[in-house]
């Protein structure tokens, strides 16, 4: 039997190669950065294939999403099950059986060896090397990461699907996809799997308490400053029910006694606390870079008051292709594995509690045309939008870098390729940030010598990041605000600097530099758009109180109501800055919604007037 099977899988071979169905490729132009080819993986070797199946009725999730969360909707706050979510978007029987058939019929894949995920939104089909190679016309190796030795399986130079198979499958793993994507915003040590570079923007330093007590919010941003930028000061009442969580990936910590020598100084209540640690794919607490979580909890702790229980999801395993992948997995089933199969390292499948706010200082992928990025990115961005039916707020720093791609990277389009190191060139931006299900928060400052009372300026320190994605069309809610932008304001840069039609971000700022922190065992100043989220997700986490506690939903997707006419005075307006990259000054802040610092920074009493008047 075995052998039939092989000698018909070999005939299936030889019709792909001669017909050359080149349908559906996927290429990748070169082994990505950081990993090199080792070898030739091993033809007799089991390697699991995923094909991720085209999902139904995506092309109706934004109206959905809209009849929640558009406040002139009947509808609003009327979020979704979980059950109804997957119910809707589940892929088509149509194309299991298509995906299923090519597989076993055509290809005497056994059946054993072809699995429906639970969900069904994928099948697994457990396969050698060598039968992978013949199914996708492609060439399977071994590729090793420099730093971290990591190995991983993939074929760099693309594979391909007959065109009636193609239409029903969004990526096929691990195929092109199998380094790690995920960066830090910030400083990460040398000895961690995300491989990053320190951000340049970013300087940190220390402060001493004396100093801290002499200078004004212009030179050192404390709890107090920000409450009284955004006259933020609420008692929350409805704290068994309402729920927050930061997402840290890879060995990014926060020291317990970092926390307690903060809190002492700014929330008493809060000393002796630590946050939940949700440990997703291995993720923990224990040792690494203390950077990126500590802004995160000392701002989040620090602002929401301590009988507010705050979570950490702790990523682990970021080496795998795309971890904000686990964090969505972690979520939502039907994105992740069958269960108890292991692929893409993943084995936490929808089994986490679900925030109603959660707030995310990464960045993943860069924002532009390239066939490889985009499908990952498309479903990335659409799960987001399937999670936001359901209620939750995703919360996302919009970059260090201006109009460039990456900390430190300054990634520009040269000539269609990413090029590091701030070329002349076309912008790029980065992801979960530019996809519009994500509310994507800019940075500001106080001006040299201004008080908490006088407008903040776009952060100087670092540009922040900002401008039109490459991937996602500029969405109705924000063409009045972003065309008359365009068309006021905007540069006049060539047309392919960047791109008009796209969705332009940030949504919202908050204050970015330089931020008090408590980092090994001092103070110290600190910041980026990575103190911006989780400022503005606090802000949010307090609106869903007030919300909880009056009977009514939590906000979940914001953006629509943002951009909206109820919403208009709700944002202090940041109309002085520039966020430059790419060798130019990137855009000007403005009037209105500008692409540095969003509709403004928020002034909490009004914005949360206008989120209770809503049903
Ligand atoms: C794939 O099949 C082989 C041989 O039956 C088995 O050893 C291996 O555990 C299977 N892998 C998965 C992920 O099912
Ligand atoms: C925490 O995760 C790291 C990997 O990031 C691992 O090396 C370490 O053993 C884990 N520690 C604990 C206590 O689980
Ligand atoms: C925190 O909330 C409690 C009531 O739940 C209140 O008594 C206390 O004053 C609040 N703390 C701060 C710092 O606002
Ligand atoms: C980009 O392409 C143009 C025209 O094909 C060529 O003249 C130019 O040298 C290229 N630039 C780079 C940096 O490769
Ligand atoms: C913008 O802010 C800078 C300080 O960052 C200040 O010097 C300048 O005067 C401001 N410009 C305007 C137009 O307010
Ligand atoms: C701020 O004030 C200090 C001290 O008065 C002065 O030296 C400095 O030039 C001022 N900076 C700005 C930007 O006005
Ligand atoms: C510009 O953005 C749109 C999405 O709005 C996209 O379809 C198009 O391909 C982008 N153009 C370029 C050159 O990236």
């Amino acid at each position: 039997m075995a052998f039939v099977q092989k000698f018909y899988r070999l005939i299936a071979l030889v019709v792909l190669v001669t017909t050359g169905l080149p349908v559906g490729a996927v290429y990748q132009r070169s082994v990505p950065e950081g990993w090199s080819l080792h070898r030739r993986a091993d033809s007799d070797v089991f390697l699991p294939l995923k094909f991720s199946l085209v999902q139904s009725n995506l092309d109706h999730l934004d109206a959905y999403l809209l009849d929640v969360a558009d406040p002139r909707s009947p509808n609003y706050g009327k979020h979704w099950s979980q059950t109804k979510v997957a119910e809707t978007f589940r892929p088509s029987k149509a194309s299991v059986d298509a995906v299923h058939a090519w597989l076993a019929a055509e290809n005497g894949i056994s059946l054993h060896n072809i699995q429906l995920s639970r969900n069904g939104d994928a099948i697994h089909a457990n396969v050698t090397v060598a039968e992978a190679e013949r199914l996708l016309g492609a060439e399977y190796n071994v590729y090793r990461h420099g730093e971290t030795g990591a190995e991983r399986v993939g074929c760099h130079q693309g594979y391909t699907l007959p065109e009636h198979v193609a239409k029903h499958v969004d990526i096929v793993w691990p195929t092109v996809h199998f380094r790690n994507s995920a960066i830090s915003r910030r400083d990460v040590s040398a000895s961690s799997l995300l491989h990053v570079e320190r951000d340049s923007g970013v300087t940190k330093r220390p402060i001493t308490e004396a100093e801290l007590e002499a200078t004004g919010c212009d030179q050192a941003v404390t709890i107090d400053c920000l409450r009284d930028l955004y006259h933020f000061d609420y008692v929350p009442v409805a704290t068994d029910k309402n729920t927050i969580g930061v997402a840290e990936f890879g060995p990014n910590v926060v020291l317990a006694s970092d926390l307690a020598l903060f809190f002492q100084m700014y929330a008493p209540e809060r000393v002796g606390q630590v946050p939940t640690v949700i440990s997703i794919e291995g993720g923990n607490n224990s040792i690494g870079s203390l950077g990126e979580a500590t802004l995160d909890f000392d701002l989040v702790m620090g602002l929401l008051n301590a009988t507010q229980e705050v979570r950490q999801y702790a990523v682990g395993n970021v080496q795998t292709e795309a971890p904000v992948d686990e964090l969505l997995g972690a979520f939502d089933a039907s994105f992740c594995a069958l269960e108890g199969v292991e692929e893409e390292g993943l084995t936490d499948c929808g089994d986490k509690p679900i925030p109603n706010v959660i707030s995310i200082s990464y960045h993943f992928n860069p924002d532009f045309n390239d066939p490889t990025i985009v499908p990952v990115v498309s479903r990335q961005c659409t799960e987001i939008g399937k999670l936001s039916l359901t209620g939750i707020t995703f919360v996302a720093s919009s970059g260090d870098s201006g109009v460039s791609y990456g900390t430190g990277q300054h990634g520009c389009l040269v000539n269609g390729t990413l090029v590091n190191g701030n070329p002349v060139g076309t912008f790029v931006g980065q992801l979960p940030a530019s996809c519009p299900y994500v509310t994507a928060v800019g940075a500001t400052s106080v001006a040299a010598n201004n008080t908490v009372d006088e407008p903040e300026v776009a952060t100087t320190e670092f540009p922040s990041g900002g401008g039109f994605s490459n991937i996602f069309a500029r969405p109705d809610w924000q063409e009045a605000q972003v065309s008359n932008y365009l068309a006021t304001f905007a540069p006049d840069y060539a047309a392919d600097i960047f791109n008009r039609s796209g969705r332009g971000y940030p949504d919202v700022a908050a204050n970015g530099w330089p931020i008090v922190v408590a980092e090994s065992g001092r103070f110290t100043l600190s910041g980026g758009t990575s103190a911006s989220a989780p400022i503005f997700a606090s802000v949010i986490t307090s609106v869903n109180d007030a919300r909880i506690a009056a009977g009514k939903s939590t906000v979940g997707w914001i953006n629509p109501a943002l951009y909206s006419e109820a919403f208009a005075h709700a944002f202090n307006d940041v109309t002085n800055g520039t966020n430059p990259g790419c060798q130019t000054e990137g855009f000007p802040a403005a009037p209105g919604w500008d692409p540095v610092t969003g509709l403004g920074t928020p002034n909490f009493p009004l914005l949360l007037a206008a989120f209770l008047a809503l049903p």
